[in-house]
């Protein structure tokens, strides 16, 4: 078993490439079913959960083969229609091929995705889209059947902007007879990372990126090639590192205005944010202050998977931040571990407060989910001391390895056998 081994006290500066979006490119990945043909999926990170996706892929069918780091899927031979229990529970977000598959083939069958580390994960609102344009759906036994023989166009209305809800129903109206409309649709850009392959492969959606998506249904569409933009969340972690250590770090080939509620919450806390173009740059000369409550929000608010690298930033500033959890139940597990590096976090339901202490030091911890996992790393390199990260599974959910990447910040931080 592997562990991370951070020692902290560094300085984080220079310059990183940020891999690609991990949320962008789960969608393309059951996108490419939607059609059959050649597909090129660029810039596309190295995950468990695109393994996940890969292993379903082939499941369905489809062939898929890696050509650096763009992964390459031809659907043209996909001729199952059922994602067996096992596959499904590798990866939570895999009930995102559901849409997809009825769209190609009429039928879809798969394990009901249950809850998952962050607090019970529904899928009413997947199934209600589902519904509404025609699709009968069993779900006795833990499995759904779905059956449409014909999917017809719909209105559908969300009842909360679910980023997954969205990516299903875009997904299943392609296979749609007429143009459907979702309304109170996630604003997400990983929309519009959606809509821009589905659009590159002929289909006719409009409209990511606001509340109202239209998708007229049933175009030819033919396989398509999509670059997968940077990925936010890992952007804000490594931002949050440097705020939070000092530092003088810069990224390029980012979107900052995907980021502007975190950067201006760093802002808030003392650092110097400038963005330009495709870059963004930080400076902190690592004393942070206490800043405003942080409430996560469907986007553009402050984004739920960012809200425990902020904590783990703001562990040693001065005062006291209140942060508010609003999209999951469960999702202050890390602060129990950060505790035993001497951090002073009060939890009460949806409500965290961090008190600021003098100094956090070095313990052995175990990510607890992954953007928690993320939160401990960050800890250990302001710790005093050596850190010791476990159940590194989570964090290899969505960091392609966040030792090499912090360690080109100037990070000490190695990956390796707990025994060795
Ligand atoms: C996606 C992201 C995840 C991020 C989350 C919120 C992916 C692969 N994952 O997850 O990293 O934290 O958006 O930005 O893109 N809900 C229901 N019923 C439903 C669907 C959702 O009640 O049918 C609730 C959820 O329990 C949650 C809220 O809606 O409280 C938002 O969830 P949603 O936007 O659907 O998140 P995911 O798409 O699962």
């Amino acid at each position: 078993m592997q562990e991370l081994f951070v020692e902290g006290g560094r300085r984080l500066c220079g310059e990183l490439t940020i891999q690609g979006s991990k949320n962008g490119v789960l969608p393309v990945l059951a996108a490419t079913i939607v059609c059959a043909g050649e597909c090129r999926i660029e810039n596309c990170p190295r995950l468990s959960d695109v393994d996940a996706s890969v292993a379903i892929l082939r499941h369905l069918g489809c062939h898929t083969q890696w050509e650096g780091n763009a992964l390459l899927v031809d659907t043209r031979q996909m001729d199952r229609a059922e994602v067996p229990d096992a596959l499904m529970r590798e990866m939570r977000s895999s009930v995102i091929f559901l849409g997809a598959i009825l769209a190609r083939q009429g039928e879809a069958a798969l394990s009901y995705p249950g809850g998952c580390e962050l607090g019970p994960r529904p899928i009413d609102m997947h199934l209600a889209a589902l519904r509404a344009l025609g699709a009968e759906i069993d779900e006795r036994g833990g499995t759904l059947r779905c059956r449409a023989d014909v999917l017809t166009a719909a209105e559908i209305v969300l009842p909360l902007p679910s980023v997954g809800a969205t990516e299903n129903a875009i997904l299943a109206a392609c296979g749609a007879e007429g143009t459907s409309v979702i309304y109170n649709a996630a604003r997400e850009p990983e929309l519009a990372e959606l809509q821009a392959f589905l659009n590159a492969m002929g289909a006719e959606v409009r409209g990511a990126g606001s509340s109202v998506i239209t998708v007229a249904g049933k175009r030819q569409l033919h396989g398509g090639t999509h670059r997968v933009g940077a990925d936010r969340i890992v952007e804000a972690t490594y931002l949050c590192a440097a705020a939070a250590c000092g530092g003088d770090i810069r990224f390029k080939g980012v979107d900052y205005r995907q980021l502007s509620t975190v950067t201006a919450a760093l802002e808030e806390a003392g650092c110097a944010v400038t963005s330009e173009g495709e870059q963004i740059s930080l400076r902190s000369a690592g004393v942070l202050r206490a800043i405003r409550p942080v409430r996560t929000a469907p986007y553009p608010g402050f984004p739920t998977d960012a809200q425990p690298a902020l904590m783990a930033a703001l562990l040693c500033s001065t005062g006291s931040t209140v942060f508010v959890e609003n999209i999951f139940e469960n999702r202050y597990r890390h602060a129990d571990e950060l505790a035993r590096m001497g951090a002073e976090i009060r939890v009460a339901g949806r409500v965290a407060v961090v008190s600021g202490v003098k100094a956090l030091h070095g313990a052995a911890v175990k990510s607890t989910d992954l953007r928690g996992g993320a939160a401990l790393v960050l800890a250990g390199l302001q710790a005093e001391g050596e850190t010791c990260v476990s159940q590194l599974e989570h964090i290899d959910r969505g960091y392609e390895d966040v030792a090499r990447d912090l360690s080109a910040l100037g990070a000490q931080i190695e990956r390796r056998e707990k025994d060795r």
